[in-house]
């Protein structure tokens, strides 16, 4: 169950940035420490005021302001919990867990930061944190022309795209753009759907790079309790010869040799 407490986070901001995504600014209490401790890759438990869906919404951090005592979040609304968010206004008050999981281990030398659909949000924080444009490079997979948070990488990094109609960009997937531009990597870290994630640890493996990987998508209750979100992991328990790894507790955030996607 959580370990932590819940806090009334306040909506300072809710705008609906295209189609069914949408960005909201949340204000926390400085005695909460939820954005104090934040670090890129983790994410927050966002509970529904609607008593008859007690699990929260695990939604990953966009961007940690710690001189405001805000963070952002992005997301996409899939079901009654997310629609319920994005019908919220300013002012109004959203109780929150977080923050919640591992978080990215911060590498040095060049990196390349791979965020495909909704996975994009959590790549914005660590593109500001590392903010280098000598050695960072984000490929970012759209399926079309729509290019939801493109713009807001731009001060950071270097920013490459691919899209699935060829509309901008590279046509074709994140790894295809990677090829294109002959991107050179020292650790890859990346959030997106389980099959780019799958193209992402080939392409670590096959070069010997060290790849981080987001298995958010898998994701249900987020606070270890719905065991929705086991995935298999390398290493192997004595006893059951398998081992298992729940995403939301041991993760989201995982060196892709060591779990099978
Ligand atoms: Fe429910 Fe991990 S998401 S136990």
């Amino acid at each position: 169950m959580a370990d932590k407490k819940k806090t009334m986070a306040v909506i300072k901001s809710q705008e609906n940035i295209t189609k069914d995504i949408f960005s909201m600014w949340l204000e926390f209490e400085k005695e909460s420490n939820v954005v104090e401790n934040a670090i890129p890759g983790q994410f927050i438990s966002m509970y529904s005021s609607d008593g008859s869906r007690l699990l929260p919404r695990p939604i990953s951090i966009c961007e940690i302001d710690k001189n405001s005592g805000s963070l952002r979040v992005v997301y996409r609304v899939v079901g009654k919990g997310t629609d319920e968010f994005s019908k919220m206004k300013k002012g109004e008050k959203i109780p929150v867990v977080g923050p919640l999981g591992n978080g990215f281990s911060l590498k040095g030398g060049k990196a390349v930061l791979i965020g495909g659909g909704i996975g994009i949000p959590p790549m914005l924080e660590l593109a500001k944190t590392l903010n280098s444009k000598e050695n960072v490079s984000v490929v970012l997979g759209y399926r079309d022309n729509d290019l939801f948070l493109k713009n807001e990488f731009e001060p950071y990094a270097n920013v490459y795209v691919s899209t699935e109609d060829g509309s901008v960009g590279t046509k074709g997937n994140v790894i295809d753009a990677i090829k294109e531009n002959v991107l050179e990597a020292d650790v890859i870290y990346s959030c997106g759907p389980i099959p780019m994630l799958r193209g992402v640890k080939a392409y670590a493996q096959e070069k010997n790079i060290e790849a981080q990987i987001s298995m958010e998508e898998k994701m249900a209750c987020g606070i270890g309790a719905c065991l929705g979100c086991v995935c298999k992991s390398k290493e192997i328990d004595d006893h059951s010869k398998v081992h298992n790894k729940r995403i939301c507790k041991d993760g989201p955030i995982f060196n892709a040799e060591d779990i099978e996607i």
